[in-house]
């Protein structure tokens, strides 16, 4: 059994996740800006008001986490947003960048006392 972290895992394909790590038997932190009844639902521990983007909330987050172990780290929480050359919207991309790039390595680098020796930090991978 595993313990898995996971960011944005209050819908989609984090969400999804969740359970599917649930059913097999590992023990799963799900990680979130706000729980709902679906993620309520898998009775599984729920860490909420945790914004990718924010230093405060992501250091809450290391503080809820104090010395507990972590074997994977799946940074899915995200944010799509369309642009195109015809309709550039630069406080789209700076935003997404915050979120998509920048908060991985937030999150990744504020829980590193956390991760177990043979860890893995992943994206959305399909669970194995
Ligand atoms: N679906 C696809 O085909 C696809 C393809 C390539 C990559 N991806 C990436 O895979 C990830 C999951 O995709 P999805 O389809 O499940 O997306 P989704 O349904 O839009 O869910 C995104 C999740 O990220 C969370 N999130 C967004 N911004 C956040 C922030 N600043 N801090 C914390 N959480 C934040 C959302 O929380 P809230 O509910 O609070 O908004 C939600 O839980 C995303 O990173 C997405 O970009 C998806």
């Amino acid at each position: 059994m595993a313990t898995i972290l996971i960011t944005g895992a209050n819908r989609g394909i984090g969400l999804e996740m969740a359970k599917q790590y649930v059913a097999r038997g590992d023990e799963v932190i799900a990680v979130c800006r706000h729980t709902n009844a679906a993620l309520d639902s898998l009775g599984i521990e729920v860490i909420d008001g945790v914004d990718v983007s924010s230093d405060d909330s992501v250091a809450g987050l290391v503080r809820a986490l104090e010395g507990r172990r972590i074997d994977r780290l799946v940074n899915n929480a995200g944010i799509l947003e369309r642009t195109s050359l015809d309709h550039l919207d630069f406080a789209s991309m700076e935003r997404q960048f915050r979120v998509n790039s920048i908060g991985p390595l937030r999150v990744t680098a504020a829980l590193r006392g956390n991760l177990s020796a043979g860890f893995m930090v992943t994206g959305c991978p399909r669970p194995r």
